[in-house]
């Protein structure tokens, strides 16, 4: 179909929420993207982890958290205790947004309306798991669980509350981790993302 502006609206497992998705038109950003890329994990988790929106190899795999970050998180959930195949695991935006580069493709944030407009699925991701807990990895994720923007450096490692009695925790992005040169502080972050997620294994 060429819109479907109502896309999963009934919606009633992860599955049909799922399948729905793919034609979903509530955004622009589905028309350069190669696919949606929709949470994974059990409907029964405890906890779900939502990143920002998915990276060049994931808008390939079609899959969330497969490339680098997703590595690097991997790795960290493991040495904190937590298995990946037991926690669910999105994004608050689910269309790859990117700059062509020659033959790269530079990703680019999401704005307030596609947070926006995303937030719905996220509710509905939300409403079908029923976590105790849900993950906000960085400003983008706590902005669209939250509804406002949070200084995630300062408040990280604290649980927010949110109205409907959901638990929100604060941490950050573990792309953030790629990103720094310098050794030293490379691991030092590790390791303090590596403290929060012992943190989230203890609340979950
Ligand atoms: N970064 C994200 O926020 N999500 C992914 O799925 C991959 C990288």
């Amino acid at each position: 179909p060429e819109t479907e502006p109502a896309a999963g609206e009934e919606a009633a497992s992860i599955g049909e929420a799922r399948e729905a998705a793919k034609v979903c038109r509530r955004c622009q950003l589905w028309h350069d993207a190669t696919q949606t890329v929709f949470g994974e994990g059990p409907e029964t988790a405890d906890v779900i982890f939502v990143g920002e929106q998915p990276g060049d190899q994931e808008d390939l795999a079609g899959k969330p958290f497969v490339g680098p970050a997703g590595r690097i998180f991997d790795s960290i959930l493991d040495d904190a205790g937590i298995d990946r195949r037991k926690v669910y695991v999105t994004n608050a935006v689910k269309h790859f947004k990117f700059e062509p580069r020659g033959k790269r493709r530079i990703h680019s944030k999401p704005n307030a309306g596609e947070i926006q407009a995303c937030r719905w699925w996220l509710d509905k991701e939300l409403d079908l798991v029923k976590p105790n807990l849900v993950v906000a990895l960085g400003a983008t994720a706590a902005q669209s669980l939250l509804g406002k923007a949070v200084p995630v450096l300062k408040r990280r490692g604290e649980v927010i509350g949110r109205d409907d009695g959901l638990r929100v925790f604060i941490t950050i992005h573990p792309s953030l981790i790629l990103r720094i040169r310098e050794q030293e502080d490379k691991e030092a972050e590790r390791e303090r993302f590596l403290m929060d997620m012992r943190k989230v294994r203890e609340l979950m």
